[in-house]
């Protein structure tokens, strides 16, 4: 059996179409059932409608709390028999709580080496440390920011004359393998 998977974005989501590409192979052990935007024009709502999968804006201004936008989001994941949780540029910190229902079952996928460049800019930070390689990384989500267990990492060389976007660019291709490399891990477990 397939695990029933979820991808939560806020933007472009071609991690997501990577994710969504990868599971359309017979044996891949995860299948997407559900896209989750907290944003109304993020452009991967149109990958899932596109690929016929549901999708679900739930905008966090319509919430009091950050918690009870993490319960709105938790009860749609309910809903849909969700075992499997992937961040793919979802941009806003989960509570505490959140983070618990899906302790061990959710991935977040970083535009760094980890635990180097941690934070929103992880490229731009890059680039001013003047490092010769960065990368991206898949990790299982816990409480601490960009800090869990390390799922899968790939190099991708910082070159002369690189700019922000020459360099997200190179690191994107290396995210669209690894982010389903990491999956199919811990789907298989
Ligand atoms: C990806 O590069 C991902 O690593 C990054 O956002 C991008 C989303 O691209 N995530 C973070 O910076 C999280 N701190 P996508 O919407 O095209 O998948």
């Amino acid at each position: 059996m397939k695990r029933r998977v979820a991808v939560l974005i806020s933007g472009n989501g071609s991690n997501l179409q990577a994710l969504i590409d990868a599971a359309k192979e017979e044996n891949y052990p995860a299948q997407i059932v559900l896209v989750i935007s907290n944003k109304p024009q993020a452009y991967g709502l149109k990958r899932a409608a596109t690929a016929h999968i549901p999708a679900l804006v739930i905008e966090h201004g319509a919430y009091a709390t950050r918690e009870e936008f993490d319960r709105a989001v938790h009860a749609a994941l309910m809903d849909a028999h969700v075992e499997i949780l992937c961040l793919a540029g979802f941009m806003r910190l989960l509570s505490p709580w959140f983070v618990a229902q899906w302790q061990g079952r959710m991935l977040n996928i970083h535009p760094s080496l980890l635990p180097a460049f941690k934070g929103a800019h992880a490229v731009r930070d890059a680039l001013a440390a003047g490092v010769t390689k960065t990368g991206c990384t898949v990790h299982v989500v816990t409480e601490a920011v960009d800090a869990g267990p390390v799922v899968a990492q790939a190099e991708v060389a910082v070159l002369p004359g690189d700019t922000e976007e020459s360099l997200k660019l190179r690191i994107h291709e290396a995210e669209h393998r690894l982010y389903p490399a990491a999956l199919k891990v811990l789907a298989g477990r």
